[in-house]
């Protein structure tokens, strides 16, 4: 019989394109997401994209204890839970960082005790690079000290270390996943990032200005100690980063009690805002006009992962290339001009 998962956020910007990968596996999911930041229309079409009707969505916060009740009851029983719901915008939590201690940290926990009321105890959880905050030591490796230095990194710390005492004391199966950067979009154009307003992400930030909608690029400094002098992150296909859940679900469903990984998702190379720059003017034969500016506060110089751990563990590595995660995120931009809202 299929595994039964529950996916919360899983019509976000990874969770749908995790979703697709799942559905042709063959596993059933039943989607938690209160629509915060995302639109159904991504699920309508990850069942599109998919050809399974294997997807049940369920509108809710993970905060309410009888909404995620709800989601655990609707369908049968769930051998595991894919956790992406969450706030993730550094600047946001540092304005307000109760709603980020209240979303990340207690909706986990709400999510936590349900599942241990029902005994699923398999959780894929949705940490990141920034754990690690300013480090100097090149690539990282899952043990390098874990520094946050903003009350987003600051949760997702703190959901780990309370993932990692489930582990212990309750023989939970968990994988806190660190990703580094996701960008693209699946292959189609079908479904992709959706930010809403001006995007404070690279990558959109480039598809938008290609596409006309925002006259040029800010560049965030050019005097770090990097070759060039911009900021060097490990950018990654979202679809690479969609297969390394569907490997460490599989992986983990097959351990014993008590399990818990740590490990970083990325390609192991990091590149410079103005590689990534000429990279997308490569792949789409655009030109991308831009300034420098001033350095963006709570950027760091550098992140980079080691992704041997992943390898090793769940036989998993990030295969797509820079040019590939730029045409597909073009081809999803130039389809969907204003995102999920054109569609009818
Ligand atoms: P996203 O905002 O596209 O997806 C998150 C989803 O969670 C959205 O669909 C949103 O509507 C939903 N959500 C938010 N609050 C909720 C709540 N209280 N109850 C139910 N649903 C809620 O973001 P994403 O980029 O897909 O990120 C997914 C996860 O990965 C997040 O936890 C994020 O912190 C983490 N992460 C993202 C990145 C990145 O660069 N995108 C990097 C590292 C880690
Ligand atoms: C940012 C968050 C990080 C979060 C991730 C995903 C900050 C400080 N960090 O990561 O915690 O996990 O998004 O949501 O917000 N850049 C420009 N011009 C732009 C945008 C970005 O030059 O308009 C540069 C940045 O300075 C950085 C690089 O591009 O060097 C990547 O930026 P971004 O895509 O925002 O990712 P992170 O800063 O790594």
């Amino acid at each position: 019989m299929a595994n039964r998962l529950l996916i919360t956020g899983g019509a976000g910007f990874i969770g749908s394109h995790t979703c697709v990968v799942l559905l042709e596996q063959g596993y059933e999911l039943v989607v938690l997401d209160s629509f915060d930041n995302s639109s159904p229309v991504a699920s309508e079409r990850v069942r599109e994209l998919s050809g399974s009707q294997a997807l049940h969505v369920l509108k809710g916060d993970i905060r309410n204890a009888e909404t995620v009740n709800q989601a655990f009851r609707c369908r049968g029983p769930i051998d595991g839970v894919i956790h992406f719901a969450g706030l993730k915008a550094v600047g946001e939590s540092v304005a307000n960082p109760l709603l980020y201690w209240d979303v990340n940290l207690n909706g986990s926990r709400v999510l936590a005790a349900a599942m241990e009321q029902r005994s699923c105890r398999t959780l894929v959880f949705s940490s990141t690079a920034t754990v690690y905050g300013e480090p100097e030591q090149f690539p990282l490796r899952e043990d390098s000290p874990t520094a946050p230095i903003h009350p987003y990194a600051q949760t997702k710390v703190a959901v780990e270390q309370m993932l990692q005492a489930l582990c212990r004391q309750k023989n939970w199966r968990v994988a806190s996943l660190r990703y580094f950067n996701p960008v693209g979009a699946h292959p189609s154009g079908r479904i992709g990032e959706d930010p809403l307003g001006i995007p404070n992400n690279l990558f959109p930030f480039i598809t938008q200005v290609a596409a006309g909608r925002r006259s040029h690029l800010r560049i965030f400094g050019s005097d770090y100690p990097t070759p060039d002098g911009t900021g060097i992150r490990d950018y990654l296909h979202v679809m690479d980063l969609a297969e390394a859940h569907s490997a460490t679900i599989s992986h983990l469903l097959k351990q014993d009690p008590c399990t818990h990984l740590t490990l970083n998702i990325g390609t192991g190379r990091g590149l410079s805002v103005l590689e990534v720059v000429r990279g997308f003017e490569q792949a789409t034969g655009l030109t991308i006009p831009f300034e420098v500016v001033e350095r963006r506060p709570g950027d760091v110089p550098r992140l980079e992962a080691c992704p041997d751990q992943a390898e090793m563990t769940l036989g998993w590595r990030a295969k797509h290339s820079l040019l590939e995660m730029c045409r597909d995120g073009w081809t999803w931009q130039q389809a969907n001009p204003t995102g999920y809202r054109s569609a009818a």
